[in-house]
């Protein structure tokens, strides 16, 4: 089947599946960005009360970057990983006193705390911008989608090997973030490493993996 029915029969199961989060209801760059730094190490329903509590205290970047570090340190107290809290507050500074604002995962790379995959979630679902999220579980299913037995000495290679993939995949998606969301969201519930739940998967005609008969064993990453 064709890549722009992938992404659009993909975001039209998450448009239905979609978990009602905050970040969701009441969209906005500021509450994109504290979101993602907290879910970088941070499980959605352990995150939501620190979300909430970060909003009512800090409701935008000007408050985050004239609060103090001791604040900052203590409204995320529990999250753990705290140079991320003082790598946003260090954002948040930057974010205030520049002249151009980043408009793009390329330019959000330039911050404090961000790599490739905060970069490319904050611009795609924040700035529309055509930036693919790559982690593991969008190899997961990019492998088993192509059905590609390559062997993986780590994830990271196996990150790099599949970037370019899910670039070219994001540009037939009608809105990028929505195409982002719904990968994190397939790879967190459905095709999941062990147990797979192909027969309740959206884009199941898409995969040749699944066509194969085999997608549990991908992909390879073999440590040597
Ligand atoms: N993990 C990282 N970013 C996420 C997002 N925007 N939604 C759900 N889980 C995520």
């Amino acid at each position: 089947k064709n890549p722009e029915a992938f992404s659009a029969e993909l975001s039209a199961w998450f448009s239905d599946a979609a978990r009602d989060l905050p970040w969701r209801s009441e969209p906005s760059l500021y509450r994109t960005v504290v979101s993602e730094f907290m879910l970088q190490q941070t499980q959605v329903t352990t995150m939501l009360p620190y979300f909430d509590r970060w909003m009512q205290n800090l409701p935008d970047f000007e408050a985050l970057a004239n609060a103090s570090e001791e604040t900052v340190v203590k409204l995320w107290e529990g999250l753990g990983y705290y140079t991320r809290a003082r790598n946003l507050r260090k954002l948040a500074i930057q974010w205030v006193a520049a002249p151009i604002k980043p408009e793009g995962a390329a330019e959000w790379l330039n911050y404090p705390g961000v790599g490739p995959y905060t970069a490319a979630a904050i611009a795609s679902i924040a700035q529309k911008d055509y930036a693919a999220v790559v982690d593991g579980n969008v190899v997961r299913i990019l492998a088993r989608l192509t059905n590609d037995t390559r062997d993986f000495p780590d994830s990271t290679s196996a990150v790099k090997a599949f970037t370019s993939t899910a670039n070219q995949l994001i540009q037939t998606a009608e809105s990028p973030g929505t195409h982002n969301e719904a990968m994190m969201e397939l790879g967190a519930t459905l095709c999941v490493r062990a147990k797979p739940q192909c027969l309740l998967c959206p884009v199941r005609d898409h995969c040749e993996g699944y066509k194969n008969g085999d997608p549990e064993t991908l992909p390879k990453i073999t440590r040597r």
